[in-house]
């Protein structure tokens, strides 16, 4: 092996560029050539190549996004699509490619391993840590803090208004970072689509809440919550919307919402997110120098190790019910 291309893809996640620039001087300091892919897929459709030396991933490691740019591509997804950048792959000379992203972007790695002679791994890399057979994917703590930072700031204004807040956060189909977050900011209820819930409950529960004297309610509800709303298309999808007109009319009470969106995305690394992005980087090359294919680098017990791609990209379907209960418990 003499050359090796890194790429990201799909939804961005901090911890994206401490990821690269670990593949990129893991793989120098073995002697192996670099190629950075940009806009993920498309830019090996595209034959959109560019060397990556020491100097190119200077000063990245504390910033958020990614220099190599992502997107997601559908014409990675038709077979004329993927033989175009197998040749173009082919004739670069490139031997391996490390992908870093979310189960979307993993699929990718099991075609290219399945139809190419090419030899593909994965990094897992996204906010919403809904991978199977890893406890963490980058991006993840930096999300987490970031939506702390809004819970703090929105308690604030909730408590002089003595109103409730409904708050949205992201997690395509995932209660994770609503669960962790909706725990370490003190929320009076989490909603997550992995648990169903009833709406009373929710609304008997902030009623209580005001009689006994509290100045305040914080509902964290996660994007990819369906039931009980019968149609969201009204609220434009938006669980949140729907939840806080919910409340209103059931509680009578003053409901504000806030859809946190994008903002999660963004943002400088946390160490956390920098320390597990370098040690996944390296990981990665490492697979590759081994000979292995087909694998996604893992985080679990503390420790970085790897397991098949077709095991990783099985999206977790439940959350930690301790965490959910402990939650529970303490928001009394
Ligand atoms: O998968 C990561 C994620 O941020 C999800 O939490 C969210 O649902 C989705 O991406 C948003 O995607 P886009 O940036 O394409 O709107």
């Amino acid at each position: 092996m003499k050359k090796i291309a890194v790429l990201t893809s799909g939804g961005d996640s901090p911890g994206m560029n401490p990821a690269i620039r670990s593949v990129v001087r893991t793989a120098i300091y073995y002697n192996l050539e670099v190629v950075g892919v940009k806009h993920g897929y498309k830019g090996l459709i595209e034959k959109d190549f560019i060397p990556m030396d020491r100097g190119s991933v200077a000063d990245i490691i504390q910033r958020g996004g990614t220099v190599l740019l992502s997107a997601r591509c559908e014409e990675f997804k038709t077979e004329a699509g993927r033989q175009r950048a197998y040749k173009n792959m082919q004739e670069e000379g490139i031997d391996a490619l490390v992908v870093i992203g979310g189960d979307g972007s993993l699929r990718g790695v099991q075609k290219i391993n399945a139809e190419s002679e090419i030899k593909a791994v994965g990094i897992p890399g996204t906010i919403d840590n809904d991978l199977s057979c890893t406890d963490y994917t980058i991006g993840v703590d930096t999300a987490m803090n970031t939506i702390l930072d809004a819970i703090n700031k929105i308690r604030d204004t909730a408590t002089s208004h003595e109103r409730t807040f409904v708050i949205e956060c992201m997690g395509r189909g995932s209660g994770y970072l609503a669960l962790m977050t909706g725990l370490a900011g003190g929320a009076e209820y989490i909603l997550v689509p992995e648990i169903d819930f009833d709406p009373k409950e929710v609304t008997d529960k902030i009623k209580q809440g005001f009689k006994r004297g509290k100045l305040h309610s914080l509902i964290l509800i996660a994007e990819g919550v369906k039931a009980p709303f019968a149609d969201l298309s009204e609220y434009n999808g938006s669980p949140g919307m729907a939840m806080g007109d919910l409340i209103r009319e059931r509680t009578g009470m003053e409901t504000r919402v806030t859809i946190l969106g994008h903002l999660q995305r963004g943002g400088s690394p946390t160490a956390t997110d920098r320390v597990v992005a370098s040690r996944m980087g390296h990981k990665a090359v490492d697979l590759l120098l081994q000979g292995k294919r087909d694998k996604m680098v893992n985080y679990k017990n503390n420790s970085i190790g790897s397991c098949d791609i077709t095991d990783a990209i099985v999206k977790k379907s439940e959350i930690d019910m301790k965490i959910y209960q402990l939650a529970n418990i303490l928001s009394m």
